[in-house]
């Protein structure tokens, strides 16, 4: 049985200094366990909706009093002094507490907030560490192949860099130690190499480098360098390379604007083959925008059997999408993200209809994060091989990394992509 005593929520800064939830559940016993909510940039139309102040004279219109309201209010009197059998109940009364598709009313933040804290204090209650308490039945937990993303652009950084995301992915890594070791002693060499080529070593918003350049292929060649003189063997062996171009943002007319050229749908996709051949990337996320369906479902015919295919905004860890996206053949992969779809209950079953068709996952943090390590534990405990948490730089991408690291050193479980 779960019955939560006290819920209490307080307006906390993010890492991009906007506010966010920090949320407390209280459990009989004095067991509490808190959260922190992330909060996106380049967020997908169809994610679940932050529930946001708009007062112009608080942090810009972006406070989040009314979400804290919420929790403190009409949520806590909705579950405290109640009885649940398990968490999914709970997330079912916050469903039908809020009444709409997407958590507008009270707020997705608000309720993935409330589901994050009482996961995490039921895992307390139990004496269990939070991999283990959220693992499903039947699936096997292990430790995830970290991918450090060390170049930012797009949204996350003022550069002119069209593409978000440029990742390390040590999948020949033996240990997550050594994974995140690969990450920092890479992102080093790179910090080394951009230095010596006079660009700039400020960083964007997830802790990766946003250098004045606009050419992908030219930010794919210097990781390829910083790669090797890191001593690292490139590709699956060693250190492969992931994209997120986050494509949705850069989309407009019917075509993809990518370095003062304007691509179709089929154009872009052969420029992502050509890239594919000439240097060790394993996966690309949303490589075409959120609306291009059809562009998708070629781009899986064309590089789906070499190429690990992530939707992000397209699939925003909503199961209708999911299975709508599995029927079509859209994607091969899913992003999850725990603030796209507002309780982890959802996000569970997300995971497991990708489990079940085949598709890989990667667990991801957000633009805008706190120092919650959540996720880390997320991605171990339903065994899907892949994380993503930003550079391995900075605390709030740090902290997930470091848990990893943590759980692998009392929990001795496998290390790599599953399956
Ligand atoms: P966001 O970006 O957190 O700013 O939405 C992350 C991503 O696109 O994967
Ligand atoms: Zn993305």
């Amino acid at each position: 049985m779960l019955d939560i005593e006290t819920l209490t929520a307080v307006e906390i800064l993010d890492s991009r200094a906007r506010p966010t939830l920090a949320v407390t559940a209280g459990l009989p016993g004095g067991v509490t366990a808190r959260a922190g909510v992330p909060s996106g940039a380049s967020t997908g139309s169809r994610e679940a909706r932050e529930l946001r102040d708009g007062d112009k004279a608080r942090f810009g219109g972006l406070g989040v009093r009314r979400a804290v309201g919420h929790v403190n209010g009409e949520i806590a009197a909705a579950v405290c002094d109640r009885s649940f059998a398990s968490l999914a109940e709970l997330d079912a009364a916050l469903i039908e507490l809020d009444g709409t598709p997407d958590k507008t009313r009270l707020g997705a933040n608000a309720t993935v907030g409330v589901s994050m804290a009482v996961a995490r204090a039921v895992a307390v209650a139990a004496g269990r560490p939070l991999w283990q308490s959220l693992a499903p039945a039947g699936v096997t937990p292990r430790l995830p192949v970290p991918h450090f993303n060390v170049v930012n652009g797009g949204v996350h950084a003022p550069n002119r860099l069209d593409f978000q995301e440029f990742m390390l992915a040590p999948l020949g890594a033996p240990t997550v130690a050594e994974a995140v070791r690969a990450g920092a002693e890479v992102y080093a060499a790179l910090r080394g190499e951009l230095t010596g080529l006079g660009l700039s070593t400020g960083l964007g918003d997830e802790g990766g480098f946003a250098p004045e350049i606009d050419s992908p292929e030219e930010v794919l060649a210097l990781l390829v360098t910083a790669i090797e003189a890191a001593g690292y063997q490139t590709g699956r062996e060693g250190i492969a390379i992931a994209l997120d171009p986050a494509a949705s943002e850069f989309y407009s007319g019917g075509a993809y604007h990518v370095a003062g050229q304007t691509l179709s749908s089929d154009e872009m996709i052969e420029r992502y083959a050509e890239m594919t051949v000439r240097f060790p990337v394993w996966s690309i996320e949303d490589g075409l925008a959120e609306s291009d369906w059809d562009g998708w479902e070629r781009l899986i015919g064309r590089l789906g059997d070499r190429t690990q295919l992530v939707g992000d905004d397209l699939l925003v860890t909503n199961p209708a999408i999911i299975r709508e996206a599995i029927e079509r053949k859209a994607a091969n992969a899913a992003l999850i993200k725990l603030n796209q779809i507002g309780t982890v209950t959802e996000t569970l079953e997300a995971m497991r209809l990708c489990r079940e068709a085949g598709w890989a996952q990667m667990v991801s943090h957000r633009s805008g994060e706190t120092e919650d390590s959540f996720i880390a534990d997320l991605a171990v405990a339903s065994g899907c091989g892949q994380i993503k948490s930003g550079a391995p730089a900075r605390g709030e991408r740090t902290a997930k990394y470091n848990r990893l690291i943590e759980i692998e050193a009392v929990a001795h479980l496998p290390y790599g992509l599953a399956g």
